[in-house]
């Protein structure tokens, strides 16, 4: 497997992630994906069928997950780690009013935004060669109401992005920024309004649609073959941050 790359995905079990998995494989490459739920990486490796494909069970929160989830195996398979894309997050916890938003959800949203991609940084470097991407998001630029930590964690995220760039040069440092796309992050909208609701947004865009996974990938491929990329942030969001 010495000629082929392999992209770590943390987070392609779902949403854009598995998306960027998808392209990754079907390009050729070698592709390892973490997430916190096995039964999830199970199926979506049940669902890719592919022998370049690997899971890992990791949670990017927690400091001694991270730490195993690049130890040596973790190239045993090709005996390199050319790309990190980091897509994970659980940002349920962070959405509500100040004054009633708990500390503990805030620092959970920061933990998993901020702090894990840190974690990421920190223990890949001893095996990655090229790139790490981590995800950003529209609510960095275009606040909701009731979305403070959301905006916050996304807005930090990109600082250290920009640290990262220069400290672990000539590693490639960048983020991505989503705008609204049609995930199951929506699945919180109830089964019978989502529809309505996604076309509502979608109406707002100048790019006048909903943003697809497979636009997101398309972007971080983007960043990964673009070799004079760093320390950016590449916006993926139908113009939303016009309006
Ligand atoms: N969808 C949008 O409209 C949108 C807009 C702007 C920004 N974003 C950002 O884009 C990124 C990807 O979003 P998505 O819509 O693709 O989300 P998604 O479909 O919910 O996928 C999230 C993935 O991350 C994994 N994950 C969550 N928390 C984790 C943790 N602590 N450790 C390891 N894996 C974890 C999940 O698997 P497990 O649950 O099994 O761990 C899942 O595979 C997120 O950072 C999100 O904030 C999304």
């Amino acid at each position: 497997m010495d000629d082929i790359s392999h992209t770590l995905v943390v987070g392609g079990s779902s949403g854009m992630g598995l998306a960027l998995a998808r392209r990754l494989l079907a390009e050729g490459q070698a592709v390892t994906i973490a997430g916190r739920s096995r039964d999830r990486l199970d199926a979506v490796s049940a669902e890719l069928a592919c022998d370049r494909l690997r899971t890992a069970q990791a949670d990017i929160t927690r400091e001694d997950s991270v730490r195993d989830l690049f130890g040596p195996w973790l190239i045993e398979h090709t005996g390199r780690l050319d790309h990190v894309v980091v897509t994970a997050a659980d940002m349920s916890a962070g959405y509500g009013p100040l004054t009633q938003l708990p500390l503990a959800d805030a620092r959970a949203v920061v933990d998993a935004k901020v702090l894990g991609p840190w974690l990421v940084a920190k223990y890949a470097v001893p095996l990655l060669s090229e790139t790490l991407t981590v995800t950003s998001g529209i609510a960095a630029y275009r606040p909701a109401v009731g979305g403070t930590v959301v905006a916050t964690a996304n807005a930090a995220l990109e600082g250290l992005v920009r640290a990262l760039a220069l400290e672990l040069a000539p590693i490639r440092v960048n983020a991505v920024s989503p705008g609204w796309v049609d995930t199951p992050i929506w699945n919180g909208f109830a089964a019978d309004t989502k529809d309505e609701r996604l076309a509502a947004m979608a109406a707002r865009l100048p790019g006048g649609r909903i943003g697809h996974p497979d636009d997101i990938a398309d972007a971080f491929l983007a960043v990964l073959h673009n070799r004079f990329m760093t320390g950016t942030v590449l916006h993926v969001d139908g113009g939303h941050r016009l309006v």
